[in-house]
């Protein structure tokens, strides 16, 4: 079995931290015994700017062939705002039903966190955000532009359908956490003292879910902007979080910076059912600041590469890239001390530099 893999490096620093995270795969692939290829596909502004089209449904359907893709980041300040993120990124998310957006907040030992007194110990927790409703349908528009009396509209979408397998899957992962050591908690992050609507449908479906399924998880609700608090003042107390997608969107963002920055935080957008392909990617965007200079920190994009191979290693039953996707884990939390006192996405080390450190890392254990 060979995993077919296809790379979107996309804009800006995207495939600068592709680069990095694939030359690490290709690092550990003949000796773990994974067998893997990998497809460039140009998607992304330049792309966009040359032909006038983002992705077709057609490109979209082609996709559908292979086990995983690979995202580095897109948008950019020459095409206009939400055209790529829209017609790419959200696009791929809505068409192959990646559902689950799973953001992993975790200090790793050795970088440096904002807050004060935090350590790996407390900043441990991941977000379960929905992937495919809420104010990211883009329902709604424009009445009487350009006039005084504009109106604009963008609705939120909750649907009983996708809040419950997104509950769900965040009650399983929390199960799982707790069969290894984790408290076994989930927390539901919303605002339901003004989203009466949109809320109700997420709390009761979360404590419905909660009690029929699994009475074994401890259920806790915040709002959103409690947890925002939360997350910068006790970020120990969560276990898990399960948060609509703007909502989600906006903590992970937080989570990102508290766990050591933005290079540093990776993420999975999964379709569980796997009925298409999950694709992963930095939490990052495009970094139009320090695209093009070797600075930025491959770390994120590498750890996604990582949970890439988990994820599929484990859909596939495919033993040698799970074990790969393990090893680049370790790797990853290796090397990460090297930074000690220095904030990982200004480290001063390159953006290859980095990757040839997770390489070197692999490569030591191998002998080790
Ligand atoms: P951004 O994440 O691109 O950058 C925010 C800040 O973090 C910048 O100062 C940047 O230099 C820094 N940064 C980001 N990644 C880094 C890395 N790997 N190493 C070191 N520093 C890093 O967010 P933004 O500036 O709000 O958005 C830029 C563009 O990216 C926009 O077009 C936006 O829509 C898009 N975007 C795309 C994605 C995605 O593809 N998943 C995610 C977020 C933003
Ligand atoms: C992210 C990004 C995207 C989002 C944008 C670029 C559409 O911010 O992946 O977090 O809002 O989901
Ligand atoms: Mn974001």
């Amino acid at each position: 079995m060979s995993l077919k893999i296809a790379v979107i490096g996309g804009d800006g620093v995207g495939p600068e931290v592709v680069r990095e995270a694939l030359r690490v795969v290709e690092s550990i692939a003949k000796p773990q015994g994974l067998s893997y290829t990998t497809t460039d596909l140009p998607y992304g502004g330049e792309h966009y700017l040359k032909t006038g089209e983002v992705i077709t449904d057609a490109q979209v359907q082609e996709l559908k062939a292979y086990d995983a893709i690979m995202l580095g980041a897109v948008g950019t300040p020459d095409v206009k705002p939400g055209v790529l993120e829209k017609g790419l990124l959200l696009k791929l998310r809505f068409d192959l039903d990646q559902y689950i957006n799973l953001r992993p907040v975790k200090l790793y030992p050795g970088v440096e966190t904002p807050l004060k007194d935090k350590g790996p110990d407390d900043i441990d927790f991941v977000c379960v955000r929905e992937n495919t409703e809420d104010l990211y349908c883009g329902n709604g528009g424009i009445a009487r532009k350009g006039t005084a009396q504009e109106i604009s509209t963008q609705e939120m979408i909750t649907t009983r359908f996708g809040v419950e397998r997104c509950v769900r899957y965040a009650f399983e992962i929390a199960r799982t956490r707790k069969a290894n050591g984790y408290p076994g908690q989930l927390t539901l992050v919303h605002k339901t003292n003004v989203l009466t609507h949109c809320g109700d449908t997420w709390f009761r479906t979360f404590n419905e879910v909660g009690e029929a399924d699994y009475k074994d998880i401890e259920r806790v609700y915040h709002h959103v902007d409690a947890c925002c608090m939360y997350m910068a003042t006790k970020p120990e107390i969560y276990d898990v979080i399960v948060v609509p997608n703007m909502f989600g969107d906006i903590i992970t963002d937080l989570g990102a910076a508290i766990a050591g920055g933005m290079g540093v935080a990776a993420s999975g957008n999964l379709n569980p059912d796997g009925t298409a392909p999950s694709m992963f990617e930095p939490v990052h965007g495009s970094a139009p600041d320090i695209a093009g200079q070797n600075k930025a920190n491959p770390i994120a994009a590498i750890d996604s590469i990582g949970l890439l191979l988990r994820e599929v290693g484990r859909i596939k039953g495919d033993d040698a890239a799970l074990k790969c996707g393990e090893k680049i884990g370790q790797a990853v939390q290796a090397v990460t001390p090297n930074f000690t006192g220095k904030q990982l996405d200004r480290s001063g080390y390159s953006c290859t530099e980095i990757g040839t450190m997770v390489i070197e890392s692999l490569a030591a254990a191998a002998v080790g």
